[in-house]
């Protein structure tokens, strides 16, 4: 699709009282309503709205995305009446995830209802989530319409956790963004399939699989995460590789110091032959890299005993060595605890299957 609109920008401060009757919120929730494309702040990143109803407006996020047909979209509501319209049946144990965890980063795999456009799923399941964002929740509201919304990057880019992000990667071809500022998480939504027993999990994210034990009691992890090739995942997504950076980037696992010292083995060769070099780093380890000298990119993706900063900077700093043109990179690797499993997820698909342990 060629460059067709000029997207407005429209910048609210999401702190605002009575934003779903603020201007800019009030003209988004028109175009959403005309079948138009907003982009808009959650908790975890911006994503690409459309009437979750309409499946000529749906249509046109995968054309803007370039992303393939096959693979479902996430329903926002702005309140539990829109529940109803969005999923045929509830089972009994969503209420108590909904009622600890909504609104925020959990997205509800429920039989879908009839209403739901085609476009949004073809599967006879809808993934639905209430997002922790004021001006997500105005624009919902302010639209009267439930929301469909992958993420706003273009498919196989690093999701976006800034309105500029989402300019870059869609500006011409979407009708606005709402700029709220910085995103919280920084990762999606976990996805939780309650339509099978135990509910699984098929996608790590914001909402911590331990997190959903203590609701749960019993919870399954798609078997595709454990990176066995044999399992093809069940939330289509997770097949495509994601949240990838241009340049090529290489995750090193092992000792703390074993690790240091492969990555410099792996500049030392990306360098001679001729390729421009990056680290992701963390807080711990960024000052051996800037003391060393050996690389072009040193940038800190956050301290390692913060799991959650290091979600909140992954995709940035993934789009910071774009910027730079940065073509080969290596990152340490995470244990795959609470959020690290999310992050680990997206670092493994990042980097296309290539970590090497020492
Ligand atoms: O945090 C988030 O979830 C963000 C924000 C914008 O809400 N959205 C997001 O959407 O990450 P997207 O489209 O980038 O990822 C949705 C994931 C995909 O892996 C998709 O395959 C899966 O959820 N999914 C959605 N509906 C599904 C369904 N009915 N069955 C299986 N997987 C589904
Ligand atoms: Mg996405």
């Amino acid at each position: 699709m060629d460059r067709i609109v000029e997207t407005k920008l429209w910048n609210v401060d999401k702190n605002v009282e009575d934003l779903e009757s603020c201007s800019q919120v009030v003209d988004a929730a028109h175009l959403i309503r005309e079948g138009e494309l907003v982009a808009f702040p959650t908790e975890t990143v911006y994503g690409l709205g459309a009437n979750a109803f309409s499946d000529e407006a749906v249509e046109k996020i995968y054309h803007a995305k370039g992303r393939p047909s096959d693979n479902p979209l996430i329903v926002h509501i702005g309140d539990m009446d829109q529940l109803h319209e969005v999923a045929r049946e509830v089972p009994e144990m969503a209420y108590p995830l909904i009622e600890r965890f909504w609104p925020g980063p959990l997205t509800l795999l429920l039989p879908k209802a009839e209403k739901i456009a085609t476009q949004v799923t073809k599967l006879d399941t809808v993934g639905v989530r209430m997002p922790d964002h004021p001006l997500a929740l105005a624009l919902i509201r302010a639209a009267r319409v439930p929301i469909a919304a992958p993420s706003a990057n273009r498919s196989g880019r690093p999701s976006p956790t800034m309105a500029e992000h989402v300019r870059q990667d869609l500006d011409g071809r979407i009708a606005a963004i709402l700029d709220g500022g910085e995103t919280g998480v920084g990762v999606e939504s976990t996805v939780l399939d309650l339509t099978v027993s135990p509910p699984m999990i098929l996608r790590p994210g914001g909402i911590t699989r331990e997190q959903l034990h203590e609701v749960l009691g019993d919870v399954a992890i798609d078997p595709a995460f454990e990176a066995k090739a044999e399992h093809v995942p069940r939330s289509p997504g997770m097949k495509y590789t994601h949240y990838a950076p241009q340049g090529e980037l290489w995750l090193v696992d092992g000792s703390p110091e074993q690790a240091q010292k492969k990555m410099e083995e792996l500049i030392r060769e990306a360098k001679a032959n001729g390729l421009s070099t990056g680290v992701l780093a963390t807080d711990e380890t960024i000052g051996a890299w800037r003391k060393n000298g050996l690389v072009d990119a040193v940038l800190s993706c956050g301290s390692r005993q913060d799991p959650s900063s290091i979600a909140q900077l992954l995709y940035a700093r993934l789009r910071e060595f774009d910027d730079l043109g940065i073509q080969y990179m290596v990152g340490e690797t995470f244990p795959k605890q609470g959020l690290g499993m999310a992050v680990m997820n997206r670092l493994e698909k990042a980097a296309g299957g290539r970590i090497i342990s020492v």
